[in-house]
């Protein structure tokens, strides 16, 4: 199973954010990965990219990019053939429009610096072909982690303009954690909106 190795609350926090992240998808006309160029800014260690194989990516099509030396070495280890680079995604090494899918996954979070963020986001979206779709999966508030910056709904706004599309996803994990991640609980939590604490949005490129 994909989150076998994870707590029961991670493995619930991990599970819904990718229903959440596929059904995006689906109502994208995207129903297999299998052929689509595949770019993660930020990947760390290839934990998504790992999930990405999981649903049907193909490795030898998926590109990552992380500026940590450390973990982009480690993802490039485990996740071979997909193709990863240790570098700024605010200066990304890619030809314009390579790619069908970009993602961004807890990144632009960690990315405090107003321009960095602002010119990662250009930079998403001119290595993304006309058509192809950025998807941005961050929280919207994290009061627990002083180096990271939380990605708000303004954010993404100021980022990308009025045509971003953003749900509110992910029931906080704190609760989740509190409750054993047990589905009972956490699903009738998970339909309030303020109880969510990450944002999944996107951009189609073309729509800019
Ligand atoms: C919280 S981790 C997320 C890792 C991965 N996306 C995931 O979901 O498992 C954030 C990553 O963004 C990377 N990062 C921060 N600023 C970056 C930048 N300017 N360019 C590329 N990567 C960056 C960090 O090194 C870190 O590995």
């Amino acid at each position: 199973m994909l989150y076998s190795h994870l707590s029961d609350a991670d493995r619930y926090i991990h599970e819904t954010r990718d229903q959440a992240f596929l059904s995006l998808l689906e109502r994208h006309g995207i129903v297999s990965l299998a052929e689509l160029r595949v770019l993660e800014l930020g990947c760390g260690d290839g934990a998504l990219i790992r999930s990405l194989a999981h649903y049907g990516a193909g490795l030898s099509q998926v590109n990552g990019i992380d500026i940590d030396q450390a973990r982009a070495s480690s993802a490039h280890a485990a996740y071979s053939p997909a193709a990863i680079a240790a570098g700024d995604a605010s200066h990304l090494p890619y030809r314009d429009a390579s790619f069908d899918l970009a993602l961004a996954f807890t990144s632009f979070s960690s990315m405090t610096d107003e321009a960095v963020r602002t010119r990662a986001a250009t930079e998403a979206l001119r290595v993304l072909r006309p058509g192809g779709l950025l998807v941005v999966y961050d929280f919207r508030m994290n009061p627990t982690n002083p180096v990271t910056r939380p990605l708000r709904e303004a954010d993404l706004r100021d980022l990308f303009g009025r045509h971003v599309a953003i749900e509110r996803v992910t029931l906080a994990p704190p609760i989740v954690r509190v409750l054993g991640g047990r589905l009972v609980l956490c699903r009738p939590l998970e339909r309030i909106p303020w109880l969510r604490t990450h944002l999944l949005a996107t951009v189609t490129k073309e729509s800019q």
